[in-house]
């Protein structure tokens, strides 16, 4: 562990039930998200029969306590399709949306590659390689949710190997996966890293806490467009909207997390939700001076936003990756 604090914690089913009627109470439908089948060393931890047990000990296996995109991934078989099929059965009792999100990003092959049972299975299914395995798993969950009326949502990558009918794409790796699914006649849902990852530094300065990922500033956020303009009508149709992704992997409290969303989501909710001009000709300085009155607001609520003229004393505090973060966040 690169930090040696404890971490850990789990949401019981109660919680989540008491999350999800919150939100419904705000008109917010929550979608859950189970990544098949990279990201998975916690469960392959749990259950080492998930793992691609031919070619790893996953038996020895832990789970995995830093971040990034990790080798060990689910085993083609019909038992990982099993379990997973009632892991989504206690996701569909508790989350009524009709969207389920099933990851499907950051899955390395390698495993797949070497593994004589992963091999077997392509040739027994006729698949076009690796890339066609991960397309099955996800053509499994694809029509195993439409079964029960729900629909799949997965990262771009689910766009490899053929996408899944009826499976929509949240495309994070920039525009082009949701572009190329829109194209293809399916939905999408925009969030370019480039763009609208709030877990992304805001700013260039020396001062800037947890400085990772693209330098988008309060600006850029105005000024991004979810879409994309090379779309025609008919294919933008199937833009359903944006989404602004901030993963915590760097964010040791809520303040710190409170630092990196806002005040960029303020711009990103005006861009979701408004008719705004085409992104030169939007009045960034109108929205400027509106959030001036907004901080108010936000102070009030004890949102620990970044400041417009960069971070407090207290919030540059190092975040710098593989150093410990010292002291216990201020009272605000
Ligand atoms: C992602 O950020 N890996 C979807």
């Amino acid at each position: 562990l690169w930090e040696d604090k404890p971490h850990g914690g789990f949401y019981t089913q109660d919680d989540i039930r008491e999350i999800v009627a919150y939100a419904a109470e705000r008109h917010i439908t929550v979608v859950p998200e189970i990544d098949v089948p990279g990201h998975s060393q916690a469960a392959i931890a749990a259950y080492p029969e998930l793992g691609n047990t031919d070619v790893v000990d996953t038996a020895s296996l832990t789970v995995w306590d830093t971040w990034g995109v990790n080798e060990n991934v689910l085993a083609p078989a019909d038992g990982t399709l099993r379990f997973y099929e009632g892991v989504f059965e206690e996701v569909l009792d508790l989350f009524p949306s009709e969207f389920v999100h099933i990851g499907g990003d950051e899955c390395p092959k390698e495993q797949w590659r070497r593994s004589p049972a992963a091999q077997a299975r392509i040739g027994e299914l006729g698949l076009a390689g690796e890339d066609g395995l991960q397309a099955w798993f996800v053509k499994h969950f694809d029509r195993w949710l439409t079964a029960r009326g729900r629909r799949l949502i997965g990262w771009d990558e689910i766009l490899e190997g053929g996408l899944a009918e009826g499976a929509a794409v949240s495309s994070w790796r920039g525009y082009a996966g949701g572009v190329a699914a829109a194209r293809a006649g399916h939905d999408v849902v925009m969030c370019p890293e480039q763009q609208v990852y709030l877990d992304h530094r805001q700013d260039a300065g020396e001062d800037e806490p947890v400085p990772i990922g693209y330098v988008r500033t309060l600006e850029d956020v105005y000024r991004f467009e979810p879409v994309p303009p090379e779309l025609t009508a008919g294919e933008a149709a199937h833009v359903l909207g944006t989404q602004a992704n901030v993963w915590t992997e760097v964010m040791e409290d809520q303040a710190r997390v409170d630092y990196q969303v806002f005040p960029r989501l303020a711009a990103f909710a005006e861009v979701a939700w408004s008719a705004l001009p085409a992104p030169e000709e939007r009045d960034f300085a109108g929205f400027e001076r509106r959030m001036a009155a907004h901080y108010r607001r936000l102070d009030a609520l004890g949102v620990a936003y970044r400041p417009p003229a960069g971070p407090l004393p207290w919030q540059r505090r190092p975040g710098v990756l593989g150093r410990p973060i010292d002291g216990p966040p201020p009272d605000k």
